[in-house]
């Protein structure tokens, strides 16, 4: 099955992105799928293929239960290649307690992490039946994590050796992030932890460390936050982080941005393009399957920037540089349309039901009118106060509208249903609309 542009679900279920990898001249792209239901499940992992993160193609399911150490699930890990093989570590679920009714869900949150790992000589074959081998086994010393929620191994390649970052919960209730090292990818060692104090969360979940040359971050999808107002939230921050190697310590800035600020964006995994460039993707929620077929989809690919301490999510210029054809209306548009437009204060672009303004400095969206009978959900969101001007790029998509402030300054990304194919503005600066050449 193929597909352009927005990576989704081949049918029934995807979660998070996962073992994102340029490798052997191909992107490959796995993810956290379930098979028989639009709706999440005991995990496998899905695979896509790609020679330009635009055009991919959906290949069937690569790694599913076998073990008793996987037997619920393959959640979420993440890919390096070494010695020309591809290494891919995830997390192996084995549930304690089972609801007779569904077994594709655990009950009283009774379940049992381990990190696995399974290697490929070419990205495509995996030996299900033979080759699984636990790496990091449940964690038993409360002091270092959480029996329970220990997952999702990030693996990278450091200067003294290979890292692994896990996300866990720590003993004083709060989201943690363990790191360990490994000379051969096979064995290895619990080096060292970093967490922050009040206001991030009780588990973190998907953690990515990575350097770039303005600087490192840390990437972690935080359970239990406070948005706006609203207790419980999981949400996707990223922050300034440098790992030191010598003493094995990862220091985290103060500050926290969202990743996005449509608060649907979930569970990102980077690794380097094919120019070495850092490039993301990521979930979007979505609260209801479509035409009952198929629910999630990813993100386009984003380059992350760290630049005088803040972090830019940048549309890739694989994705910037096909939206060359001008169109007149959403009509002609071939499989989605980007509006580019700049918006003084007060100014608005209303997409097809979906609302855009600038107030205050800020993007704000209004979804109402085409997010039929969620309120529950944020309706209205905004970035924080612009800095670097008011030009927006705004991609749409049928199901996903994704609005790049001035280059990437900040996000704004929401799930919609039943837009119409109609663009109108009071923007003095106009609108121009664009879709694939
Ligand atoms: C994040 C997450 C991961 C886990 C996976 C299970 O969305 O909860 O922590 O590995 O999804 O599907």
């Amino acid at each position: 099955m193929k597909q352009r542009l927005h990576l989704k679900a081949p049918g029934n279920w995807i979660n998070d992105p996962n073992g994102f990898i340029y490798y052997k001249g191909k992107y490959h792209m796995f993810y956290q799928h379930f098979p028989y239901e639009p709706r999440w499940g005991t995990m496998h992992w899905g695979h896509a293929i790609s020679d330009d993160m635009v055009n991919w193609e959906h290949l069937g399911i690569a790694l599913y239960p076998t073990k008793k150490f996987d037997q619920n699930g393959c959640f979420s890990g993440s890919a390096i290649s070494a010695q020309d093989k591809l290494y891919v570590y995830y997390t192996g679920i084995r549930y304690l307690e089972t609801d007779p009714e569904d077994i594709h869900v655990s009950v009283n949150e009774a379940y049992e992490p381990n990190q696995v790992l399974i290697t490929s000589e070419d990205g495509f074959s995996f030996d299900n039946a033979k080759g699984k081998q636990v790496v990091i086994p449940t964690i038993e010393d409360p002091a270092i994590g959480h029996r329970t929620h220990a997952r999702d191994p990030k693996v990278w390649k450091g200067k003294e050796g290979y890292y692994i970052i896990l996300g866990t919960s720590g003993d004083d209730g709060k989201g943690k992030v363990l790191i360990y090292k490994s000379d051969n990818l096979t064995d290895w060692t619990y080096v060292s932890s970093a967490s922050k104090t009040e206001g991030y969360g009780w588990m973190w979940e998907c953690p990515d460390y990575f350097e770039t040359e303005g600087g490192g971050a840390l990437i972690i999808s935080a359970m239990g936050l406070e948005v706006e107002g609203r207790k419980g939230e999981n949400q996707t921050l990223c922050m300034g982080a440098s790992y030191d190697e010598e003493s094995c310590e990862l220091k985290l800035a103060d500050s926290y941005q969202f990743i996005d600020y449509g608060m649907e964006l979930y569970a990102p995994q980077s690794t380097l393009d094919k120019d070495g460039n850092r490039t993301l993707f990521a979930w979007l929620r979505m609260p209801h399957a479509v035409a009952g077929e198929w629910n999630g989809m990813f993100c386009l690919p984003r380059l992350v920037e760290v630049k005088d301490g803040h972090i830019y999510f940048r549309v890739h210029p694989n994705v910037k540089n096909i939206f060359t054809k001008e169109i007149n209306t959403p009509a002609e548009a071939k499989e989605g349309y980007c509006v580019k437009t700049s918006l003084e204060e007060g100014e608005s672009v209303n997409i097809g039901g979906y609302k855009v303004w600038m107030e205050e400095g800020r993007v704000c969206t209004d979804r109402t009118g085409v997010f039929p009978d969620l309120k529950d959900k944020f309706m209205v969101c905004r970035t924080p106060k612009l800095e670097e001007g008011n030009s927006l790029e705004i991609y749409v998509d049928d199901n996903l509208i994704e609005i790049y402030a001035n280059d990437g300054e900040y996000v704004l990304s929401n799930c919609v249903y039943g837009l119409s194919k109609e663009v109108t503005s009071t923007a003095t600066a106009g609108v121009k609309l664009f879709t694939l050449a």
